[in-house]
């Protein structure tokens, strides 16, 4: 059973030997009344969907503006260090990641964008301290990101860079190597952005972090790595359309999807494990985790999203998989093309026995891998979701971004909780600032 809107396909074979189809379509009524809730806007959180028309609302000027930033970052940094933590980062690393050469940073010919490097995403001393021994030698310039603009970690990382910048830079110059992302009017950052005149973007009031990466916080740094920002809503869009406008439980990805997930959920599958098979793709697994992970983990509720890269995980966590508990399931993303081409040569003595996949591809072999393995973890009791897209490019990644959160969303609804607050992240915050001593 597979649905393909343009090269996208979701495909749910691989679960029938788990959950019948009658199982499947008893959740239409729920997924329907959930869909109506995002539509009408009438359900919990409804302060915080202008994500859903997001990729039909933006304008050619709001792009335009995030084109013209990116280009003066670029003529005057070899490194961009964006400054984020949570949905303020993710979105951004998931897509450079993904499209990036893996050793970048490392090739010897310049290339004609800089490298996008991250900061505040943790408190790790060393890791900042090694940022600074390089910074110390290339231009750079900063882009900070914080929609409450008081997070503490992405805030420290700041103060720190800031005094770099500027120390390097002199005042005036590092004027024009900061831009802020942050609240129209609040917060400690937007204060800041404010005295010192920094060139500023908005993320509009009614987008939480982890639904904004289609927002100046996703699309800035992704057009100053030099990718194709236009190409990447065009694929949002489309599978906005799609999506709203189909109704039907097995004609609407979004909605299988979430049926699929929700009754694997009641019938003791309480972790759903994000697999790729492609290196690049790790972050936007870290992206999906974050999604899924805050929006549905509530409650008492929330299905645990992990995630493998493959076949590199399989020697370290494929025996759990194979074996383990069983109170999984899988959700295995498949790029149908690379974007290079090796493959295996001839070998006359033939000592290590390869000889056998000659001329074979390594996509071909991956892909081997992806469906033995598929078939060893459907034998072993894992069901089965796959997710394929032709090739890894913008407009590919745009549908993916579009089709997961409002699959996320939805499927929140059918869970019964809040998909678009975190109250729960507070917890270590309190603990935190009462250890550091901070006052009330
Ligand atoms: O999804 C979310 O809302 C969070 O992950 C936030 O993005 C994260 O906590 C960072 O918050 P802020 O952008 O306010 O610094």
């Amino acid at each position: 059973m597979e649905i393909n809107f343009k090269g996208f396909k979701l495909n749910i074979k691989d679960i029938l030997n788990f959950v019948s189809k009658e199982e499947i379509l008893s959740l239409n009524n729920e997924i329907q009344s959930a869909a109506e809730l995002l539509k009408n806007k009438s359900g919990k959180g409804n302060d915080f969907l202008g994500w859903v028309d997001l990729p039909a609302k933006i304008s050619a000027n709001d792009i335009s503006e995030i084109l013209l930033a990116s280009k003066s970052l670029r003529e005057n940094s070899e490194i961009i260090v964006v400054i984020g933590i949570g949905g303020s980062y993710l979105g951004a690393r998931a897509i450079i990641d993904a499209l990036s050469h893996t050793f970048k940073p490392l090739l010897k010919k310049k290339s004609r964008f800089p490298v996008v490097l991250f900061a505040g995403q943790n408190i790790g001393e060393d890791y900042l301290s090694d940022l600074l021994d390089l910074l110390n030698k290339k231009d750079y310039s900063l882009i900070i990101i914080s929609k409450s603009g008081t997070t503490t970690e992405p805030a420290i990382a700041f103060r720190i860079l800031k005094n770099h910048l500027e120390k390097k830079y002199g005042k005036k110059e590092s004027r024009k190597r900061i831009i802020a992302i942050t609240d129209k009017f609040r917060g400690a950052l937007k204060k800041l952005a404010d005295k010192e005149k920094y060139k500023s973007f908005v993320i509009p009031d009614d987008i939480g972090g982890r639904f904004s990466v289609l927002t100046p916080v996703g699309l800035l740094p992704i057009a100053s790595a030099g990718f194709n920002i236009n190409e990447l809503l065009r694929g949002a869009r489309e599978m906005y359309e799609f999506l709203n406008a189909e109704n039907l439980l097995y004609k609407n990805p979004a909605f299988l999807y979430t049926a699929v997930r929700n009754i694997l959920y009641r019938k003791g599958k309480a972790i759903e494990i994000f697999v790729n098979y492609t290196p690049s793709m790790s972050y936007f697994t870290e992206w999906w985790k974050q999604l899924f992970g805050e929006s549905e983990g509530k409650d008492g509720k929330g299905i645990f999203p992990a995630g493998v890269s493959f076949t590199t995980d399989l020697h370290s966590m494929g025996q759990w998989m194979q074996d383990g508990t069983r109170n999984i399931f899988e959700t295995v993303v498949w790029i149908e093309n690379s974007k290079r081409l090796i493959v295996v040569p001839n070998d006359k003595y033939n000592l290590d026995e390869l000889n056998y996949l000659t001329g074979k591809s390594l996509n071909i072999i991956n892909k081997k891998a992806m469906l033995g393995t598929k078939e060893a973890h459907l034998d072993g009791g894992v069901p089965n979701i796959l997710i394929t897209i032709p090739e890894l490019n913008e407009y590919y990644l745009g549908m993916m971004i579009y089709f997961f959160e409002y699959a996320c969303a939805v499927s929140g609804y059918v869970l019964g909780v809040n998909p678009f607050d975190q109250p729960g992240v507070e917890a270590y915050k309190k603990n935190m600032f009462r250890l550091l001593g901070k006052k009330a």
